[in-house]
């Protein structure tokens, strides 16, 4: 988790308009975990290559869906789940008046009633790291995308997470329905990229 996910935008110059209100969001209801600046960035970028649908889980108060609704071309869906129904509500308010965006208020696995992503982002629930994982070849297109976020630097292989092999890492990077790389976005912070195999 983005432990200090919200603050990484204090004083940042330029943003979409719709991040900064997503992060004022944050900021109001003390929500700590938005994902980091250059994550966003990430997202902003890759958001722009989809056709069709973009899906997220775990939605928090709205600052990585504001990238990929900044970053998406016209028409593209996008849908995010949350859980928890305070933030579910008022991302939904804020997102009221754009087109093509949808807010489920629910388990993750909500995202499995959807049709195949285009980009798939996993953020809350599904990841892996504590439960279940997103299933890949039912969630995305061939050819599709999938972010992981929220890794610390690999710096060994196999990767180690408390001293164990980090088997969440590794069910993604060597996943046998995708081609999986993790990128490091700073020192501090790596995420997966992958694209589901033909
Ligand atoms: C790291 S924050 C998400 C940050 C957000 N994606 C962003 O880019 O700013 C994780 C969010 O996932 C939600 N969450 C955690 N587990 C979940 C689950 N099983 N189903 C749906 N949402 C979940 C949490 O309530 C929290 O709001």
């Amino acid at each position: 988790m983005s432990i200090m996910g919200t603050a990484s935008y204090a004083g940042a110059q330029g943003l979409p308009e719709i991040v900064t209100a997503a992060v004022a969001l944050a900021d109001e209801l003390g929500f700590a975990s938005s994902c980091r600046l250059e994550q966003g960035r990430l997202l902003h970028a890759l958001a722009a290559g989809a056709t069709a649908r973009i899906g997220e889980t775990g939605t928090g108060c709205g600052v990585g869906l504001a990238w990929l609704v900044a970053g998406r071309r016209p028409g593209v869906r996008v849908v995010s789940v949350e859980r928890d129904a305070q933030r579910a509500a008022r991302v939904s308010e804020l997102f009221a008046d754009v087109p093509d965006v949808e807010i489920l208020h629910g388990d993750w696995t909500r995202i499995n009633d959807c049709d195949p992503f285009d980009l798939l982002v996993v953020d809350g629930g599904g990841n892996g790291k504590r439960g279940g994982a997103a299933d890949p070849e039912q969630l995305l297109r061939a050819g599709g995308c999938l972010v992981i976020d929220d890794f610390t630097p690999m710096i060994e292989w196999p990767p180690v997470h408390s001293g164990r092999p980090d088997s969440a890492r590794l069910s993604w990077l060597e996943h046998p329905a995708l081609l999986a790389a993790e990128v490091r976005l700073a020192p501090d912070l790596s995420t997966i990229v992958a694209t589901r195999r033909p």
